[in-house]
């Protein structure tokens, strides 16, 4: 399987000059091999007219409103996205969870409105405390907790709304690791796989969705990357920070694609 790569840019850069100047230096970068799918999520303002700079890189949302037109100021509906050039949409960010008060109902409304109108969701989950993953009982508080969101965001789901594999993909993203606001510091490879190992299970047995894609997110950079991809069942990455600097995210594009199959 294709490996996916996606830059969350949050709330940067600041002008659409930069913004255009950063994603045209990364479509340039992006390797002809076709294992990797690498994936651009900017600030809404930007989408459009980053659609005019690139041939390679797909573009993604930050987020998304439930109803397709109305009076929902300062919302943006699925089809509008759609119509932008966005293949992606990226719900249930935990800073949107933490800062906006998004709860599990509004995540689950998003990623069923965005299904419909054929947006590919990237779904994030994570626990927000780092427990004492080396012992058992931290890892399982922390299945338990991905487990639950899982239940939740995905309520009335069911393998047939799931068009393609592609048409959800779950960010395994813990809180702590995610480097604003978090400790900044990634979560160990061989957790991180196991969490994604666990997440899998749950959805082909509770929702037939046997081939649903898992990324790692969480302070990755051009140094770990390769350590989190190495696992099989990781099957790609989201990033924060380092995708805004085009040396840095180049080289994560690199080592991904080194290490992906076709
Ligand atoms: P980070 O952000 O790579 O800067 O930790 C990841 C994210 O919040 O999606």
């Amino acid at each position: 399987m294709q490996k996916l790569i996606v830059a969350n840019w949050k709330m940067n850069p600041i002008s659409a000059k930069e913004a255009f100047s950063l994603a045209k230096k990364i479509d340039a970068g992006i390797p002809k091999k076709k294992n990797i799918e690498v994936v651009i999520a900017p600030p809404f303002p930007y989408l459009e007219c980053i659609k005019y700079q690139v041939s390679s890189i797909k573009l993604g949302a930050q987020d998304v409103f439930w109803e397709d037109k109305g009076a929902y100021t300062g919302e943006v509906s699925p089809t509008m996205l759609k119509n932008l050039g966005a293949e992606y949409v990226i719900v249930g960010h935990s800073e949107r969870r933490r800062l906006l008060n998004e709860t599990d109902e509004m995540v689950n409304k998003k990623v069923q409105a965005s299904m419909k109108a054929g947006l590919k969701v990237i779904l994030c989950v994570g626990e927000p405390k780092r427990a004492t993953r080396d012992m058992r009982q931290g890892i399982k508080e922390a299945k338990s907790f991905v487990k639950r969101q899982l239940q939740r965001d995905l309520k009335g789901i069911s393998k047939s709304h799931v068009a393609n594999p592609m048409s959800l993909i779950v960010a395994y993203e813990p809180i702590w690791a995610i480097s604003a606001g978090g400790a900044g510091k990634p979560d160990k490879p061989e957790d991180a796989a196991e969490m994604i190992r666990f997440i899998k299970q749950f959805l082909t047995t509770h929702y037939s969705l046997l081939a649903t894609p898992v990324l790692y997110g969480g302070s990755v950079n051009s140094s770990n990357v390769r350590n989190f991809l190495q696992y099989e069942e990781v099957d790609g990455a989201l990033v924060g920070s380092a995708s805004l600097k085009h040396q840095e995210f180049k080289k994560i594009i690199a080592a991904v694609s080194s290490v992906a199959y076709y």
